[in-house]
């Protein structure tokens, strides 16, 4: 017993310095104190937090504010230090790339941090590739925001491993975080190539109160990324979360404006050490994007498909409506099914019309965990794994109060 009580406050010391590294952070009073509109919007901020205004171009800007959030990103020193970004109302339409390593905090102005519908910043972008109006280039030149350390190290590539990534790449962010912002790729309303909003790898990134919207291939988490997202919205039509890394989403609510490829599309890797690589949607919904559209949608979109067959996706605790497939998920065509005994494509306890035991049953290619199969899986904390070393655990970037 007394070497029990003893370790514990060893954990308790350890938990205290570990905190005290994390204070760098913004407490959640201080960040509503800084993204709250205020007649000097840098009011309540930390000292040195940028200021981004899209009407501040040329004569008249007031606060040195920068007119894209790209020339405030690239003006922050390539270094360890922990920076902060305040984007004012107005929709930006440019592509931002975040490659330094340091933590970075990108801060939407708003009255209620709470509530996504109040977002007031819009950051667009409008491209797509692999059609023949488009020409083909790699996914990687899409995306509206990126997050990476190298522009080789964010590509998508092709076949079962993709571009190969330099042995010497280093990570990239480690504690990327984004509140209150809206991702948009708008290049057409459907499905026309790969058209990313988001693209991350080598980077920790957290996103709160976020949407992502386009149709086909929205988020990549590329890899060696770890990808937190919580009470966000994404909306898109096929394969619309794909990757290399390890995504957990946490209360939001996934759109679907059409049904197309599937949900998830991942590509697992065979590595040295034992991996959590894949997608985990958690406490979620997934849902048609409006009601005008989810009746012809009725039990046509599936929960995903295997990009290779060491696909992981796990749908758990989460609500489905009647637009998912009886069977769940489908293989990734009739030609190619790309399903194996090592395909971990499943689900812990759904509920909703989206639901159907014998469906899944009869499909054969969805797994229904038992309790025992999803603990490994439960937590970002079990997920989320540290460069090179593969140990799991890596979770203080996460801000779990926002
Ligand atoms: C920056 O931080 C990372 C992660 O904590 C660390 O590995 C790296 O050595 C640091 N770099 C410098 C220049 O301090
Ligand atoms: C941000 O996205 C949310 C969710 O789709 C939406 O309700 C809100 O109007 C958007 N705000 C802007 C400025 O685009
Ligand atoms: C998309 O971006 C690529 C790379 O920058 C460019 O070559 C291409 O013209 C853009 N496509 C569209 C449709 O804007
Ligand atoms: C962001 O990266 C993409 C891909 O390398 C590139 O085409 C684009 O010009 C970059 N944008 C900025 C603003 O640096
Ligand atoms: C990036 O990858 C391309 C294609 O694989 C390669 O030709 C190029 O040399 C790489 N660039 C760097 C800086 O590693
Ligand atoms: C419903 O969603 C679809 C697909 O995103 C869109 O084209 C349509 O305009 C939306 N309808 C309404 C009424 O919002
Ligand atoms: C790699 O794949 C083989 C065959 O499926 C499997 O036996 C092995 O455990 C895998 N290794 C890792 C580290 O996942
Ligand atoms: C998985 O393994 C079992 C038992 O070895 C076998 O019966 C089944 O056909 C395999 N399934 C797939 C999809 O390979
Ligand atoms: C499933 O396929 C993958 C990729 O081809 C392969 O690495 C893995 O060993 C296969 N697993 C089984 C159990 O056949
Ligand atoms: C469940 O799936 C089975 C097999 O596809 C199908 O026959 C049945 O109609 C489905 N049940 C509902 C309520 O949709």
């Amino acid at each position: 017993m007394p070497s029990v009580s003893s370790s514990l406050s060893w954990l308790s010391v350890l938990a205290l310095l570990l905190n005290a590294e994390t204070s760098l952070a913004l407490s959640k009073k201080e960040r509503l104190a800084c993204q709250k509109p205020t007649s000097d919007p840098l009011k309540g901020c930390p000292k040195s937090t940028l200021l981004v205004n899209a009407g501040s171009s040329g004569q008249g800007a007031k606060n040195n504010a920068f007119s894209s959030i790209q020339s405030a990103v690239l003006s922050l020193p390539h270094d360890n230090s922990t920076q902060y970004i305040l984007i004012l109302p107005g929709q930006y339409t440019e592509q931002v790339n975040v490659t330094r390593p340091g933590p970075l905090y990108l801060l939407g102005q708003t009255k209620d941090a709470e509530s996504l519908a109040r977002n007031t910043v819009e950051i667009m972008w409008h491209n797509a590739t692999g059609t023949a109006t488009t020409g083909s280039y790699d996914n990687a030149y899409t995306s509206t925001l990126t997050i990476a350390p190298t522009f080789n190290s964010s590509t998508t590539g092709s076949g079962p491993t993709g571009n190969p990534v330099p042995g010497d790449t280093p990570f990239g962010n480690f504690d990327f975080r984004a509140y209150n912002l809206n991702f948009t790729n708008d290049y057409l309303p459907y499905s026309a190539g790969p058209s990313l909003a988001l693209s991350t790898s080598y980077a920790n990134t957290g996103f709160y109160h976020c949407s992502f919207k386009s149709y086909q291939d929205t988020i990549y988490v590329g890899k060696l990324a770890n990808s937190y997202m919580s009470k966000c919205e994404i909306a898109g039509q096929t394969d619309f979360l794909y990757g290399f890394g390890t995504l957990w989403i946490e209360d939001s609510d996934l759109l679907m404006r059409s049904c197309g490829g599937g949900i998830t599309a991942w590509k697992g890797t065979n590595t040295t050490f034992e991996n959590k690589y894949g997608v985990y949607i958690h406490d979620s919904n997934v849902v048609a994007a409006n009601s005008s559209i989810a009746p012809a949608m009725v039990q046509k979109c599936a929960l995903g498909r295997p990009w290779n067959a060491l696909q992981r996706s796990i749908f758990a605790n989460t609500y489905l409506d009647a637009s998912i497939k009886p069977t769940g998920y489908i293989e990734w065509s009739a030609s190619e099914p790309r399903v194996n005994n090592s395909t971990f494509m499943a689900e812990y306890k759904t509920y909703g019309p989206g639901w159907n035991q014998t469906g899944r049953v009869e499909g054969k290619v969805t797994r229904v965990l038992t309790e025992k199969e999803w603990k490994p899986y439960s937590s970002p904390a079990k997920v989320f794994q540290f460069f090179k070393s593969g140990k799991s655990g890596n979770d203080v970037w996460v801000d779990y109060k926002a």
